[in-house]
């Protein structure tokens, strides 16, 4: 993005400065941490289908939708629902959506960075080499003692805090443009190498079949509001974060082409997460319903035992605060866009502001996994119940009502020429999956779940 321009909004320097904007967002935590272990929970194979479905069907036809709304209207969400509204002449209210939007964002980057401070305390045993030699057993015991110390885990916290801070400051220019050209490879490579080692492993085809076939009887209709929520939460849709980065993008782009491409390489990355993890998670083994701390419980090992694997590890636990980084900053940019452009804030004191509520909400997260374990609101600990809240209500909520603007209250000539499809039929695509697909699946999943379907 460069800010050369003499209106308050920028643009980004490129379509390919978006690509790795949004695939930075898209790519992150939720690919490499929460994929793997919500889909050890949800029994396998079934539960990656009903992503994948969901990926193909709603995600994609969303994400178009919402890079379409933040470049028609090129403003904050908030903004962009008024302007939008007002030019299909609909009610007012929409606006809304944008708010609803930036709370879920305080709310996700709440508990994401003190995920992301894991990883970062791991960046530092992978490098004192507390994984050398150990067994599933010592590095199940690492993380537990890990977790257990709020010291610690508020330290991590408010150390990626300050970074992502660091970084909106600065504006979401080129200095995340370039982190993300050089790390998104270098994570795939990384992946692979796991994958690779996880074929020498005897239980590689179990992890293999534990992810891709599908049993039933294993997926709960909870599984499915999980695996629909998480299609949302792992490209970062229904809360305003691709909008706010669509209204940065130059106008010639062709959004579907770039949105497909940004897709595939995110379920990519999860896939070659999962295909890394679980042989691990049996042949040590260990439970796939470990939860959250599952590749905190699992990848260690592999380095831990592998050529090279002091290196490795020191190098893929940078990376992953790296991906979740350039995710963090796309959680917070929509509030900070906003308290810029409408609360006459500067970006320092934006990013401040909104810096400190998110850090101080984290406390929550962080007191979840050790004093306040005990603690349970409808069943949840505090962590739980935002990630719950979050991925599987929020998002999908948002996503839904994106689609429903963009399919039934947008003027279908400015969808047309917004999106700009290369043919017609493409275009009739989008829109039947825009206006009755992916609304209607979302409502069905949530009728499911409280067992009225
Ligand atoms: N997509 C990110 C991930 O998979 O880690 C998380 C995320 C970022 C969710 C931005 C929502 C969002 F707006």
């Amino acid at each position: 993005m460069t800010d050369t321009k003499t209106t308050q909004h920028s643009e980004w320097s490129s379509r390919f400065a978006f690509i790795l904007a949004a695939t930075g967002s898209a790519v992150g935590l939720g690919n490499i941490w929460k994929f793997p272990y919500i889909t050890g929970e949800n029994g396998g194979g079934a539960f990656v289908l009903v992503y994948l479905l969901c990926v193909l069907l709603i995600g994609i036809p969303i994400m178009m939708a919402e890079t379409m709304l933040g470049r028609r209207s090129r403003q904050n969400p908030i903004e962009t629902m008024k302007t939008l509204a007002k030019e299909a002449g609909a009610d007012s209210n929409w606006h809304y959506l944008g708010w609803m939007g930036v709370i879920a964002g305080f709310l996700i980057l709440s508990y994401y960075s003190v995920i992301a401070g894991w990883a970062s305390a791991y960046v530092l045993k992978a490098f004192t080499g507390s994984f050398f030699g150990a067994d599933a057993t010592e590095i199940k015991g690492l993380f537990d003692s890990f977790v257990a110390s709020p010291v610690q885990l508020i330290f991590w916290h408010s150390l990626f805090m300050l970074a992502t801070m660091l970084i909106v400051v600065r504006g979401v220019n080129s200095g995340i443009e370039r982190a993300v050209r050089f790390l998104m490879p270098s994570l795939f490579v990384l992946l692979i190498l796991l994958v690779a080692y996880a074929m020498t492993t005897d239980s590689y085809d179990r992890g293999i079949k534990f992810l891709f076939t599908p049993d039933f009887s294993k997926l709960t209709a909870n599984g499915v509001l999980t695996a629909m929520g998480h299609a949302f939460f792992t490209l970062s849709l229904g809360m305003g974060a691709i909008m706010v980065y669509g209204s940065y993008l130059p106008k010639e782009v062709s959004i579907a082409k770039t949105v497909i491409l940004i897709a595939g390489t995110d379920t990519v990355v999860a896939l070659l997460a999962g295909i890394a993890i679980f042989p691990i998670v049996f042949a040590s083994g260990l439970e796939p319903a470990a939860g959250p701390g599952l590749i905190f419980q699992t990848l260690p090992i592999a380095f831990g035992n592998m050529t090279g694997g002091w290196l490795f590890g020191i190098l893929f636990f940078v990376m992953l605060v790296f991906a979740a980084l350039s995710s963090s900053i796309s959680l917070i940019e929509p509030a900070v866009a906003w308290l810029v452009e409408n609360k006459n804030m500067s970006r320092e004191q934006a990013c401040i502001w909104s810096g400190a509520i998110t850090w101080l909400l984290g406390l929550g997260t962080v007191f979840s996994f050790n004093v306040w374990s005990e603690i349970k609101i409808f069943d949840k600990t505090i962590f739980h119940l935002l990630d719950y809240l979050t991925a599987n209500l929020m998002l999908p909520i948002g996503g839904f009502c994106i689609a429903v603007f963009a399919g039934w209250i947008m003027k279908q000539q400015h969808t047309e020429q917004e999106l700009g499809m290369p043919d017609a039929l493409s275009y009739q695509a989008w829109k039947t999956l825009t206006c009755y697909v992916a609304p209607a699946s979302v409502f069905l999943v949530f009728l499911h779940v409280i067992g009225v379907l």
